[in-house]
């Protein structure tokens, strides 16, 4: 079709859903322009936007909490606990005995835009080791070289960029090799985008005369993203079975855990479709996740959506009753992604968020940079599709397993505070100094019983505290020391 007929196509389509603008300065657009913003269009929804502007701009969807909520049931990450005896053991040789059959991937999600932590490029660029200031990428690819010494096998790693920062991240890896990784083991797909709304009348915002403004469909986009980028195909052809969900700005986090791989895989209650880790929460007003049992079956209910009062209940031994706190960790079958991925009766729901979207003003095509939210985004959530696995009603579900914070959960979101470079440091640290004092090093702590010094433990050094166990390490670590091992 030429160009012309296609403009006047997509023009038609455009103005009959009231979203006609869009090609306002068209014909002002040099031609290599001219054709960028028709492609962008064509891969539109088009006819499916009013809908989406009924829904989430013109009304907001309300969440109604179902009359059956209880905590979610979790394996205790003490396995000799009073409340659930569980064999680690043997879910931890489930587990490895999968790694070393090659049917484990490490899946990360990396799409998103990072806007909290205001650092330029791909956030998993961020330098984040606690003393080497080592990229996030290269924590986490340091742990599949350890994984590929310890089971005999390269685990797979599939790497979820955005069209944002696609190429910036491939090239972030070339630039590096690969961080010593062999480049065909390493797999890289961009997740969808959606059209960025704006918030008073839900017409699609410009961010210039030939461009579309939009943003990474979330990370439940990683379900659609996987099957149509040829992942699940290669996921498919190389036996793999079971992904390792984790987030990319979370540097302790254990890329691959044989335990919960096991359990996932083999637990006797287990659909072995999607399993979640969480930790307890501190605090009642936590803002994270919980993990809750809706009519039997586990989803995550998200804490503005939990009645206060639900969440401050306690048990007789004063625990929180909801305790379990999300940390956006999973492991995922790839059978299930393929059927969400592929079956339209298992869409996740889009969730809105109100953001300020840099844009032109339609009127006069000039650039705006908000100072208040001016648009709303919408993303998916991979936790959504947890409601989506069997169980309920004595069927075998999705599971929960408890893990300890400062072990698995540094995560770096915001420049300063909660959660920031600094608490992420504080957190690496701390667990360097437990591994190390276990294996009977002595670590000079202050008052406030934290570590006077800055500790990082490599993984091609120690994977867990256990592999530290026979090595050469010093006697103490005296205060102010700053040291990578
Ligand atoms: P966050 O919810 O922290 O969002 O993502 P973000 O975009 O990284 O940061 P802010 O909110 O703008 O500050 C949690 C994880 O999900 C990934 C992120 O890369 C991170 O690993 N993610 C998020 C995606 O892969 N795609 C998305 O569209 C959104």
């Amino acid at each position: 079709m030429s160009e012309s007929a296609d403009r006047a196509s997509i023009h038609r389509r455009l103005e009959a859903v009231g979203q006609g603008h869009l090609l306002k300065y068209y014909d002002l657009l040099p031609p290599g322009e001219k054709q960028t913003l028709l492609s962008q269009l064509a891969g539109l929804d088009i006819e499916g936007l009013p809908a989406l502007v009924r829904d989430y701009v013109q009304n907001k969807p309300a969440f109604v909490l179902p009359a059956d909520v209880q905590p979610a049931d979790y394996y205790p990450f003490n396995a000799d606990s009073a409340a659930r005896k569980w064999d680690k053991a043997r879910f931890r040789k489930a587990g490895e005995d999968l790694l070393r059959a090659g049917k484990v991937a490490a899946f990360v999600v990396a799409g998103g835009q990072g806007s909290r932590l205001g650092y330029e490029g791909p956030k998993g660029c961020y330098p984040a080791g606690a003393v080497t200031e080592r990229p996030l990428f290269e924590m986490f690819a340091d742990q599949l070289l350890a994984v590929k010494r310890k089971y005999g096998r390269a685990a797979p790693w599939y790497i979820m960029t955005s069209p944002l920062n696609h190429s910036a991240t491939v090239a972030f890896f070339e630039q590096h090799a690969y961080f010593g990784l062999d480049p065909k083991d390493v797999k890289f797909f961009p997740q969808g985008v959606m059209p960025s709304l704006d918030i008073k009348t839900g017409k699609v915002l410009l961010a210039a005369k030939g461009e579309i403004a939009t943003n990474p469909d979330g990370h439940g986009g990683a379900i659609k993203a996987i099957c149509v980028s040829g992942a699940l195909a290669d996921m498919k052809q190389r036996g793999v079975e079971h992904l390792s969900y984790f987030q990319v700005d979370n540097p302790t986090v254990k890329v691959v855990d044989p335990v919960f791989i096991g359990l996932h895989a083999a637990a006797p209650d287990s659909s072995a479709q999607m399993s979640s880790k969480m930790t307890p929460k501190a605090y009642p007003e936590e803002k994270v996740g919980i993990f809750c049992k809706i009519n039997g079956k586990t989803e995550v209910v998200e804490y503005s959506d939990l009645p206060m009062d639900l969440q401050r209940q306690t048990l007789p031994d004063g625990s929180l009753r909801f305790i379990a706190g999300s940390i956006a960790i999973h492991i995922i079958s790839v059978a299930f992604i393929e059927k969400l991925g592929t079956d339209p009766a298992f869409s996740l729901p889009y969730h809105r968020a109100e953001k300020k979207v840099p844009c032109i003003d339609i009127e006069t095509g000039e650039p705006i940079n908000p100072t208040t939210n001016n648009g709303v985004k919408l993303e998916r959530f991979v936790f959504d599709a947890l409601g989506m696995c069997e169980g309920g009603n004595g069927k075998k579900g999705s599971i929960v397993y408890e893990t300890d914070r400062v072990e698995e959960f540094a995560p770096i979101k915001n420049a300063e505070g909660v959660d920031s470079p600094q608490t992420s440091r504080e957190l690496q640290t701390e667990r360097a100094a437990r591994w190390l004092e276990r294996a009977g090093v002595k670590v000079a702590r202050g008052a406030d019983g934290k570590p006077q010094g800055v500790l990082e433990i490599r993984a091609t050094t120690a994977l867990e505290a256990e592999d530290l166990m026979g090595q050469k390490l010093p006697t103490e670590i005296a205060a102010g020391t700053s040291m990578v091992l």
